[in-house]
């Protein structure tokens, strides 16, 4: 049960809710978050905030952040302690909260670092779910520490806390809330990516987390998906956090879902360089492992007893594992990469590892898992990897590409080339991880996703499909890293930003990312977003239909100038759904520049005004490509390149 505790605010968008269900669009829904806690501390008391232990907790006007009053917790003896509320009668399971909360340290005290976390407990065990990782809290300004969380299981406790990860010092913090925007049902009156990609893969899957298998999410996996990969819950940080202790509840409750729904279930990962707790490396003293003989050999049987325990578990209903994960390092000379596990055990570790998996697992298929596999030095170490283990008789019977790549990079001709370079070795491929960022940088952050960028992230997934598809023969299954752009690492990889990789977007509805895959030719159709204004006496909502952006983008280069003189170059971009079939572009020359021979068009050229039409043979450019031409022009004083474009009539945007 939902209990709405932030009064007249809840109240009247809840009001807005219930218009939006009245105008009934099918893609409409209110995009307001629904607060359904606010703790202000303006009324004077703590309401609802306890000590998680011993500490003090005071509302204080020194401790607000917004109005007069604030929350002040001091007298902390452990890291631990801080302000916790019971969220129990608040929050839904499936549901995805945002909890945001602004904290600050009091006067005078030294810089730390403060954590938002959950506590959950299922039949008296208590876990414990970072909502937002450590950050760096001061005296001098407030922080606000905003996650979001969605809980999976079934619980009698659940709090949310704020705790000083590193002192026991006081903290003031001030405005929390719990919020969740609806989602509008899934569309159904669209193609299921398993349909369309079952003509040519084995499996369709998607990386997922348990939170994902509930609600509208696990609508959406189980209408487009045939098979799904464990997110982090097969990883050795999750199924043996201490020697011998194995935990499987997430795993299982992955697993038996997918039993459930008729689904295959990708095993990953059995052994990484990440995600593996530290007792793995420690020798039979507790010190950190050196290589010695012994150690080698502990760490070996470690690593036998963990793949007989966690692969013997699924038995048949695990048919694929990533028995290895990221073992290449195109640096070295020998391609291997520097773990703890080949430091220790050179090459053993790989050895021993697909061994345990083929006995265990007699029908798997056994997966060497890598990223950046398209670039060539890299995929030609990995190739030469699985060549030499495959022909000692170590059993690689796939290697799987896991094309973590962006909208730009990397080009076609280099993941084909990443395909037919295994051709020869005669192993099964897979696409494992595909996530599509819509950043080129790591500097790069969008507030929200220009609507260009998202259209040349339809055109990457479809030009990569492609590439997949004419290779179906050697490729048994892809993957996608995620189901919707609401859950993806990409967030926090490799900096902090919203990224928007996936098919579905954060409203769980169709991408032209999803186009891109399923029907090309409906890339770049009108998007649909829906505005609801309330008050406490009115809603209004408005919904209205953007027309595509701009359907050309142009770059236009100086490629080189001398006295009186320079070459440019022109390139001309297709960002629409329809080929181009004849093209004329026309822009204004703002210093007198003169073109005087121009290849690859027909130019004319009255005053400043320029036109270049197609040659006889380009007047094509397809949906999503692209066409050049080039030329020589006069100049004298300066050469400034125009900036506005005009394809056939309409505007172009630069780039
Ligand atoms: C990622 C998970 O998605 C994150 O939730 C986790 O915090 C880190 O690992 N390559 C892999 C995956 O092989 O295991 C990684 O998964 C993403 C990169």
């Amino acid at each position: 049960m939902r209990r709405v505790l932030a009064g007249a605010l809840a109240t009247s968008v809840v009001a807005g809710l219930v218009a939006i269900a009245q105008v009934g669009s099918g893609a409409a829904a209110a995009d307001d978050p629904v607060v359904v806690v606010n703790s202000t501390f303006e009324d004077g008391t703590a309401q609802g905030w306890a000590p998680r232990g011993g500490e003090t907790l005071s509302v204080s006007a020194d401790a607000a952040h917004s109005g007069t009053r604030g929350l002040a917790v001091s007298g902390r003896t452990q890291n631990w302690e801080g302000p916790t509320l019971d969220l129990l009668d608040e929050v839904d399971k499936g549901t995805r909260y945002e909890l945001s909360v602004w904290v600050r340290l009091p006067a005078g005290q030294a810089p730390t670092q403060a954590r938002l976390s959950v506590e959950r407990r299922t039949g008296g065990t208590p876990s414990y779910d970072q909502v937002v990782g450590t950050t760096d809290v001061t005296a001098d300004a407030w922080v606000n520490l905003k996650g979001s969380y969605t809980l999976a299981t079934d619980v009698e406790f659940l709090t949310a806390y704020v705790e000083l990860t590193s002192t026991t010092g006081a903290l003031h913090v001030d405005d929390f809330t719990l919020s969740y925007t609806p989602l509008p049902p899934i569309q159904t009156d669209i193609p299921a990516v398993k349909d369309v990609l079952g003509e040519h893969f084995d499996a369709v899957g998607a990386a997922v987390e348990p939170a994902q298998l509930l609600g509208n999410h696990g609508q959406l996996l189980a209408r487009h998906f045939n098979s799904i990969t464990p997110g982090n819950q097969l990883k050795w940080d999750a199924t043996e956090p201490t020697e011998g202790a194995f935990r499987f509840t997430d795993a299982d409750t992955l697993v038996n879902w997918a039993k459930a729904n008729g689904m295959a279930v990708r095993g990953h990962t059995l052994v990484w360089h990440q995600q593996t707790p530290a007792w793995v490396f420690k020798d039979a003293a507790g010190a950190d492992m050196t290589a010695t003989p012994e150690n080698k050999a502990l760490l070996l049987a470690r690593l036998e007893a963990h793949i007989r325990a966690v692969v013997g578990r699924y038995g048949a209903d695990i048919g694929t594992w990533d028995v290895v994960n990221e073992v290449i390092d195109e640096n070295q000379a020998d391609g291997l990469r520097r773990s703890r596990w080949f430091e220790i055990t050179g090459l053993d570790y790989l050895r021993t590892a697909f061994r345990v998996a083929r006995e265990v697992a007699p029908g798997a298929v056994l997966v060497i898992n890598d990223y950046n596999t398209n670039v060539p030095a890299k995929r030609d170490k990995l190739y030469d990897l699985v060549a030499r283990l495959r022909s000692e008789g170590v059993p690689v019977d796939a290697v799987g590409h896991q094309m973590h790549v962006n909208v730009q990079w990397p080009s076609v001709a280099e993941t084909e080339a990443m395909i037919t370079k295994f051709a020869p070795l005669g192993v099964d491929q897979q696409i494992t991880e595909m996530d599509v960022s819509i950043y080129t940088d790591n500097s790069q952050s969008y507030p929200t996703p220009p609507r260009e960028v998202l259209l040349e992230q339809g055109y990457r997934y479809r030009d990569l499909f492609e590439v997949f598809e004419r290779h179906a023969a050697s490729i048994s299954s892809v993957t996608l890293w995620g189901l919707a752009d609401d859950n993806t690492w990409l967030d926090s990889f490799p900096v902090t930003r919203k990224d928007h990789p996936l098919l579905f977007d954060t409203r769980l509805q169709a991408k032209d990312a999803y186009w891109g895959v399923v029907d090309p030719s409906r890339i770049g159709g009108p998007t649909t977003t829906t505005t609801t204004t309330t008050t406490t006496t009115t809603t209004t909502t408005t919904t209205t239909t953007e027309p595509p952006p701009a359907t050309c983008a142009v770059s236009y280069d100086i490629a080189g100038q001398w006295q009186n003189g320079f070459q440019g170059s022109v390139r001309i971009t297709n960002r629409g759904t329809a080929p181009l079939t004849a093209w004329t572009l026309t822009w204004h020359y703002g210093n007198g520049q003169r073109i005087t021979q121009l290849w690859n068009g027909t130019f004319r050229q009255s005053g400043p005004e320029v036109s270049v039409g197609n040659a006889a043979w380009n007047p094509v450019i397809p949906a999503g490509g692209s066409t050049s031409f080039g030329f020589l022009g006069s100049w004298t004083g300066t050469n400034t390149k125009p900036t506005a474009f005009t394809l056939n009539g309409l505007a172009c945007r630069l780039g």
